[in-house]
């Protein structure tokens, strides 16, 4: 049993549902392609899980969230894909790869062969069994990856209203939950082993804006320890959370944000790996020169910072996306990939954005009591990252296109003193 494609596209999160449309738009003939997906719906736009999806009224639910709304194109539905000729294989787990032969082989049992293949498999989430500590699979222990983690979320925010919750993590999932979380009148206290939240990307400066306002809101941070067990009752719930630091936390409900790990499993031994990621080149194309790895998954070259990068991020993923589908369908009109890496988040009512690099020295800027805050990075006298929130849509246009220039800054001082208004005039 088997079936052959021209383009196989394995995964179905957002980077999928991004080169599935720029294959459209490059011509692709109907019946050359196919993505195959763990998942049981059609690529969507993943940042939703923690945000919209989780609010209390009026919550977004597919098929609201489709991709591509981040190209501001239609919501490629499942009649979408059907209208175009691409087979979606649903709900259809992929467990080993022949890159030699070409070929898939699906939990089922079905072989299914390419000629090219895009990787577009993304990550898991860490599990705390990782480092040492169970309970993971407890009613109320939630971890939010996709689609069926979030509606784990769901039920279990409601089933404990006014409740406890302990977020586990600092990072972005830590951060995003939290407000969603408090947001729908759950007590929050969150944990991680850092000194601030969002110890990746922010200064203890920025990370204290925001730690204030949550503190407003009621959450309570404990820093600087992790979780060493649960207290499970004869139910199978968690009913508190012991600390390493020796104290412990009554809990409701429990969401896990510990990072994650690519899948990448499948090409072990098959593809070159770089940054726990699949290396690939300008043309999003991998040691092998008939597969191309997009997204999370993608370590890719950053050529502004020369360097490889592999970016756990919405926009690089559609943007990673698009060049493979670009490079495969119209290689001599193709370039290198030149991407500025760019994140973003929103939490509350508030919105930040972040270009480049956050290496080097940081300059501040900003009314650090009111409502815009902002940050640069100056790495061998030049300007490598900008952060901003609270923005306009022009504010953050003009950061984005200061950062990729890399002004070279003599004086420090005086880009403190210009604050935003240096990428506004540059
Ligand atoms: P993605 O994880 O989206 O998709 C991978 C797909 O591959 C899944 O469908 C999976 O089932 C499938 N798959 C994997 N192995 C398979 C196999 N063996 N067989 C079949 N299918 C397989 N970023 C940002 O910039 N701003 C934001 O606000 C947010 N917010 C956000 C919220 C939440 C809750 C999460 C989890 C993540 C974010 N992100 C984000 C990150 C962003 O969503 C992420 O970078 C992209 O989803 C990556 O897209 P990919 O397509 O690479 O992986
Ligand atoms: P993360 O890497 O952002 O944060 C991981 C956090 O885990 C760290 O900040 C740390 O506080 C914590 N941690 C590490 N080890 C721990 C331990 N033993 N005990 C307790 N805490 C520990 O990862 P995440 O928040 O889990 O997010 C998952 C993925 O989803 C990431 O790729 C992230 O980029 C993506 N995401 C992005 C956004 C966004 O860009 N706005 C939003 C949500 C999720």
């Amino acid at each position: 049993m088997g079936r052959a494609f021209v383009y196989v596209i394995l995964g179905g999160g957002v980077a999928a549902g991004y080169a599935a449309l720029e294959f459209t738009k490059k011509g692709v003939s109907p019946g050359e392609l196919c993505i195959i997906s763990e998942e049981t719906v059609p690529p969507y736009e993943r940042p939703a899980l923690s945000k919209g999806y989780l609010l209390p009224e009026a919550p977004a639910r597919l098929p609201s969230f489709h991709t591509c709304v981040g190209a501001n194109e239609e919501r490629l539905t499942p009649k979408w894909y059907k209208e175009h000729g691409i087979e979606l294989i649903l709900g259809t787990r992929v467990k080993s790869v022949d890159v030699r032969r070409k070929t898939l082989l699906t939990a089922v049992g079905e072989t299914i062969s390419y000629k090219i293949l895009i990787i577009a498999t993304g990550a898991r989430a860490l599990k705390l069994e990782e480092f040492g500590v169970s309970g993971s699979d407890a009613e109320n222990v939630c971890y939010l990856r996709d689609l069926a983690d979030a509606n784990r979320v769901v039920d279990v925010m409601q089933s404990c209203a006014s409740g406890n919750a302990v977020v586990i993590g600092g990072g972005y999932i830590g951060m995003e939950c939290a407000a969603s979380l408090v947001t729908n009148r759950i007590n929050v206290t969150m944990v991680f082993p850092e000194v601030h939240c969002m110890a990746r990307l922010f200064t203890p400066k920025i990370a204290s804006y925001y730690e204030g306002y949550y503190n407003s809101k009621g959450v309570r941070f404990v820093k600087g320890t992790v979780l060493s067990s649960f207290e499970i009752d004869p139910i199978g719930k968690v009913t508190a959370v012991n600390l390493r630091d020796g104290s412990q936390l009554p809990a409701d409900m429990v969401v896990v944000g510990i990072g994650i790990r690519p899948n990448t499993s499948l090409f072990e031994g098959q593809l070159t790996l770089e940054k726990g990621g699949i290396k690939v080149n300008g043309r999003m194309q991998t040691s092998n020169t008939s597969v191309y790895a997009v997204g999370d998954v993608a370590a890719f070259p950053v050529k502004l910072f020369g360097e490889t990068r592999r970016l756990e991020h919405v926009d690089s993923a559609r943007k990673t996306a698009k060049h493979a589908v670009a490079a495969i369908m119209e290689p001599e009109k193709t370039d290198e990939f030149d991407y500025l890496p760019f994140f973003y988040s929103r939490f509350f009512t508030f919105s930040w954005q972040f270009y480049g690099d956050n290496a080097g020295e940081v300059v501040h800027f900003g009314d650090y009591s009111g409502n815009t805050i902002g940050a640069y990075w100056i790495s061998k006298g030049h300007l490598v990252g900008s952060f901003l929130e609270g923005g306009t849509k022009e504010e953050y246009e003009a950061l984005a296109k200061t950062t990729r220039l890399k002004p070279a800054i003599d004086d420090i001082t005086e880009l403190e003193r210009q604050g935003l208004g240096f990428a506004v005039t540059v």
